[in-house]
This record gives C-alpha cells, structure tokens and sequence, in this order.
C-alpha cells in the first residue's frame, strides 16, 4: 500500500494536534507551543522584533503559499505578468491563515506598476526569491507617475527572499532633466514603497536600477531593514537608496548601498531613526533633507547613524536645509564612521538649493539642534572636510564634534568652514574651526586638537 495515501491525512492530524497543543493550559512558559493559538498569531511582532525565532518555525505549518507561477505567470522576462501577480496578491491578502506570495527563483518576471493593497487579512510574507522587472511600457505609468511597486496599508509584513527588484531605470535616467538638459523636470517611479505599514521586516534582497528612488519608507512604523543590496550607476540621476519620510521607529542595518543620489535620506516627520552598518558609495552619502523646501515645516528628530563605511561619496554625513522652511532636525548622532576619499565628509548646509535658479535669501530656516558627531576618520577629497554652513537667523545649537580626525586624500591639510554654528570640541579633534568664525567662543573640552 503506497504510504503516500496517508500523507494528507497525517499532515491534517498533525495541524489539528499542534492547535490542540498550543491551546492547551500551559504550566510552564517555556515551550513555543504554549501559547494559545491567537496569540501565536499576533507574536509575528514579536517575532520579529525580539528574535523569538521559534514561531518562524511554527508559523511555517499553518501557513499558505500563493506563488505568482500558480496564477500564470511566465517570469520569462518579456511576457507582461502584471495580472498574476495582482490576483496572487489578492488570494494572499485575503487568507484567512498566514500567507506567503511566492516569486520563484531563477526566473524573471516583468510587471507594470501594481499596488499591493491592504489591510490583508492576517501576517503575509513576500518571498521574492526569483527577480522583478520593471516594464518599460510608458503608458502604464501615466496613470500613476510616482510608484512601481507599491505596498500599501499591510501591517505584519516581512519581505524577503534573496531576490531581486529591478527598475530597469536606464529609460527614465536618460529623459531626466538633470541629464538632458532640454527637457522638462517631472518625477519617475519609486521602485519599491511600502506605504502605510505597521510591524514591518524587509531583509536580504537587491534592489537595483530603480527609476528614481530605490526603497521609500513612506508613514510606516515599527520598520526593521537589513541585509540589503541597493545599486544603481554613480550618474544616475536621483536614485536614492533607502528614503525615510513620515516614519517611525526604523532601523536599517547591514546594507550596502551605492547609487546616484544619497545612499540613505532622511526626511520631514521622520523620528528614531537607526543605521548602522551602512556600506556607502558611489551616491551623495547619508543624508537629513533636503528640510524645508517651499516654505514647508519639517521635524526630524533622534536620528542615529552607528557604524558607517563611505567611499568616494560627493557628501559624507549631510544635513540639508532649503532657506525659508520652519521646524527643526534635532538630536542626531553620527558616529564610528569612515571615509574614504569623500568630499564633504562633515556638512550641514542650510543654504541648500537643488534647483536650476538660484534661491533668494530668506529669514526663515528648519532649526539645527543637538548635532553630534563622533569618531569620525579617515580622508576628504577636499580641503573643506568640515563645513558648517548655518542660517543666520537660526544658527545651528549644540554641535558637538568628539574625536575626530579627517584628513586630506594628497596628505595636506584640511579645514573646518564654520557659519552661525555653535560648537564644542571633545577630544581630539581634527580640523577645527578658524577662531572667529564661529559666533560663541568654543568651548575646548579636549585637552588638544589634531596637528
Ligand atoms: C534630449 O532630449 C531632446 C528632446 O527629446 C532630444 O531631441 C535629444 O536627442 C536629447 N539629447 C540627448 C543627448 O539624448
Ligand atoms: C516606537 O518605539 C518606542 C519605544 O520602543 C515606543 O514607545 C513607541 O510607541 C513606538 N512608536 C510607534 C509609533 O510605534
Ligand atoms: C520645533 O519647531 C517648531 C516650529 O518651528 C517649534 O514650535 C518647536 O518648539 C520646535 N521643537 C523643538 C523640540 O525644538
Ligand atoms: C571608531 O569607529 C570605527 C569604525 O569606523 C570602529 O572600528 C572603532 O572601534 C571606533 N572606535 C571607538 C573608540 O569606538
Ligand atoms: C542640546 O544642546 C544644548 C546646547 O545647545 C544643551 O544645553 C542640551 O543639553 C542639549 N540637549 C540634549 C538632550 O542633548
Ligand atoms: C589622524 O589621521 C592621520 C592619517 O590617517 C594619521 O597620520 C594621524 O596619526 C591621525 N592622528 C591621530 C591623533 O590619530
């Protein structure tokens, strides 16, 4: 008799014995299977948060896959298959017991931009295991020029998978008007967007060539990201790595990010914020801003970048504000960061101005409170490793440089520019500002500087 026949029902048996378990008045606390079954549910937080690895492993047997393959797709990397994904999607998001949307490995599928929409109906997981390509077929943007892959309200989420989210973003970098000048400024499609979303894990995939942005964290809470791989050529215009806007309590870790634009910004309504473990270059370095453009209000606050490698980045550690905004950035922390080779490794700028006119002179600025940088090293592309370019009016509050030492790539000098900032040193600290060109006398914690 072929035991094959029985395995449905042993598999069936075996379910129903582990709810039984797990719903069963436990003594000791100690054991995964004693919890009741609606809390094992709920701990995918917990899971994810405190490493209690336990229920990944049970959570496997009550979950279901929906593998975009089984809604046919080809993932042969010409046939559209938009629609498979967006029906997986829905038999996903609706499932009554946690759900996995599958992307196989080996393939590639193409697809337009798809919103995955929640609420869904219990924890999911996208396991991207194979790649996602991005559709070139213009029309398929129009109506919605700003998104490809957006993620849209699901709490409970984890991506993951090793695979890989491609823009194939070559078209659009080449109608940018920062590289073809004639041509008018408009926006290009973030790759991935998770928007709306509570309790969320992104971990161990690429993502790569995104038409602008690569990964926006847009009005999430409770973020972790790690082991990321985000690449784009060092010329392509805008590409963000990692963008944070309106999101709280957020940590990426382990990630190596080179693109065209910043490797990790940091903007308005965004607060606790980690990074550690960041890998940078080629980009525009780790940023906060731009703060403030047209006249907006911006709050960023309690920001920390622990642990950061950056190469032959145009900006290391950056906080930019436009003149004219309101609001403050404050309490950040930049510290045990190399650099290699960086222009700009240390730099606040509050005249900043990314647009072809130049920006008129204004009153107003996003305050720049308790900045603190720490063990900072390694070499600057430019004279000027440290420019503190403050607003006049709102001149930037308790700037605190400890243990510094940034030197020239050819071995000369550097300097520290110093406008409307008020500075301490801890430590050795190496370069310092000109004597008189901070507003308020330093205070000379350390015993003595660099040189
Ligand atoms: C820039 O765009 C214009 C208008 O579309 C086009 O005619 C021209 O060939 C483009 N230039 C380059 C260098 O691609
Ligand atoms: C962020 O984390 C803190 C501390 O862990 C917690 O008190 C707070 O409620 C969290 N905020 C959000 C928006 O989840
Ligand atoms: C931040 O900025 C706003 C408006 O400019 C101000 O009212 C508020 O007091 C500031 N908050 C802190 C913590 O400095
Ligand atoms: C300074 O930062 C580097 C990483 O850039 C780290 O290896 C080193 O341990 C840090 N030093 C201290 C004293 O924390
Ligand atoms: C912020 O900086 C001010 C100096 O401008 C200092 O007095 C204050 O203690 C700092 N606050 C924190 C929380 O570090
Ligand atoms: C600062 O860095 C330079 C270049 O790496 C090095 O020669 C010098 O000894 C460093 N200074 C201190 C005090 O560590």
């Amino acid at each position: 008799m072929s035991s094959q026949r029985y395995f449905p029902f042993l598999s069936f048996l075996l379910v129903l014995v582990l709810i039984c378990v797990s719903w069963y008045p436990c003594t000791s606390h100690e054991s995964g299977l004693c919890r009741p079954y609606s809390q094992y549910m709920k701990t995918i937080k917990d899971f994810m948060f405190q490493d209690s690895y336990v229920f990944a492993d049970l959570a496997l047997i009550a979950t279901k896959t929906f593998d975009v393959d089984s809604y046919g797709a080809k993932g042969d990397g010409k046939k559209d298959d938009t629609k498979a994904f967006k029906k997986a999607w829905k038999a996903a998001c609706s499932s009554t017991t946690e759900a996995v949307f599958s992307v196989a490995k080996n393939k590639k599928y193409l697809v337009t931009p798809i919103k995955f929409k929640g609420p869904c109906k219990s924890s999911l997981t996208m396991e991207v295991s194979g790649t996602i390509l991005a559709s070139k077929q213009e029309s398929k943007y129009k109506k919605d020029e700003r998104h490809w892959l957006r993620v849209d309200h699901v709490d409970n989420l984890m991506i993951r998978g090793g695979g890989v989210i491609d823009g194939n973003g070559d078209f659009w970098w080449s109608n940018s008007c920062k590289v073809n000048k004639t041509l008018p400024c408009k926006d290009a499609p973030t790759a991935l967007t998770l928007y709306k979303c509570k309790t969320l894990m992104v971990n161990d995939l690429t993502i790569q060539n995104a038409q602008q942005i690569h990964i926006s964290f847009d009005n999430c809470e409770n973020v972790r990201a790690s082991n990321l791989q985000v690449t784009a050529p060092g010329d392509s215009p805008n590409t963000d790595g990692i963008h944070i806007t309106h999101t709280k309590n957020i940590t990426i870790s382990n990630s190596v990010i080179g693109t065209g634009d910043d490797c990790i910004s940091i903007v308005s309504e965004s607060k606790n914020v980690q990074a550690t473990g960041i890998t940078c270059g080629p980009g525009h370095g780790i940023s906060i801003g731009s703060l403030g453009s047209k006249n907006s209000e911006a709050h960023v606050s309690n920001v920390i970048v622990d642990g950061a490698q950056l190469t032959g980045t145009t900006n290391g550690v950056r906080i930019k504000t436009w003149q004219g905004g309101s609001g403050n950035a404050s309490l950040i922390t930049f510290r045990n960061i190399k650099m290699k080779d960086v222009s700009n490794p240390i730099i606040i700028d509050q005249n900043y101005c990314d647009q072809a006119k130049s920006c008129k002179e204004q009153d107003s600025a996003v305050e720049i409170k308790n900045v603190t940088y720490q063990n900072i090293t390694g070499t600057s592309m430019d004279k000027d490793a440290v420019t503190f370019d403050c607003s006049k009016n709102h001149p930037c509050q308790g700037v605190v440089l400890r243990e510094i030492n940034l030197t020239r790539k050819d071995g000369g000098d550097t300097m520290a520019v110093c406008n409307n900032v008020k500075l301490t040193y801890v430590g050795k600290v190496y370069p310092r500002c000109p004597k008189d060109t901070t507003i308020q006398k330093q205070q000379a914690i350390g015993a003595y500087s660099y040189r």
